[in-house]
């Protein structure tokens, strides 16, 4: 079978890592061989634009320059990882693709970038290729964040430059993931705020229906 790309998407704290891992599982129950990614950060290169742009003070950059940055991730990411493995006719697993700086550096900074700018850059840098699939994992903010922040208190991880932003950033975010799902049809919403188990068995339930 081709190769597929699904990638997940939503704020901070939706879930997307726990939900990916028990997809993948799944999937390698079926025979599928599954690649398991991330942006940013799904190659060496990108773990280092990890750290610059995930740590520190939140306002270091603007938001043209983030968007630079994360687009320099994401043209290693495909170029060395996402590519070779879906030409391969492996199923490569994104968490977090394009529409993340779409949702984060566009609406999450209420439009201070053109959208213009972004979509120049995805054709530069992606060209006409899009996933197969993309999961938004919808929740109120207030709910993600206290998740993520309990999730950094245990791995003492100090990853929390975009957590540190106002309630407004996130929440502007969040209807920003939700206006990009109306923009096409490989988009799907699921309600993040439900258990561990039921988000997983809806996240089956769109996988069979749309890409077996
Ligand atoms: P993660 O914690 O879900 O792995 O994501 C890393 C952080 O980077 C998260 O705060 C979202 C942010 N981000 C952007 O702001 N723009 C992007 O394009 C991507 C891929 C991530």
């Amino acid at each position: 079978m081709a190769g597929r790309f699904i990638t997940f998407e939503g704020g901070e704290g939706c879930g997307k890592t726990t939900q990916i891992k028990l997809l993948a599982e799944y999937l390698q129950k079926k025979n599928v061989d599954v690649v398991l990614t991330k942006e940013p950060g799904g190659t060496p290169i990108g773990q280092e634009l990890r750290k610059m742009l995930c740590t520190g003070d939140k306002d270091k950059f603007d938001a043209v320059a983030e968007a630079l940055l994360y687009y320099a991730d994401r043209r290693v990411h495909m170029q060395q990882k996402v590519l070779p493995a879906l030409n391969k006719g492996e199923w490569v697993i994104s968490d977090r693709f394009a529409d993340s700086t779409m949702a984060y550096q566009y609406y999450g900074y209420n439009k201070r970038l053109s959208k213009e700018m972004l979509n120049n850059l995805y054709e530069m840098t992606v060209g006409n290729f899009y996933p197969d699939l993309t999961i938004i994992l919808d929740i109120d903010p207030k709910v993600g964040l206290q998740r993520s922040i309990a999730r950094n208190n245990q791995t003492q991880a100090n990853e929390t430059r975009h957590e540190s932003r106002e309630t407004e950033f996130h929440e502007n975010l969040r209807r920003g993931f939700l206006e990009i799902a109306k923009t096409a049809d490989r988009y799907v919403v699921l309600n993040a705020d439900v258990s561990i188990e039921d988000l997983h068995k809806q996240i089956v339930a769109v996988i069979e229906k749309r890409l077996f």
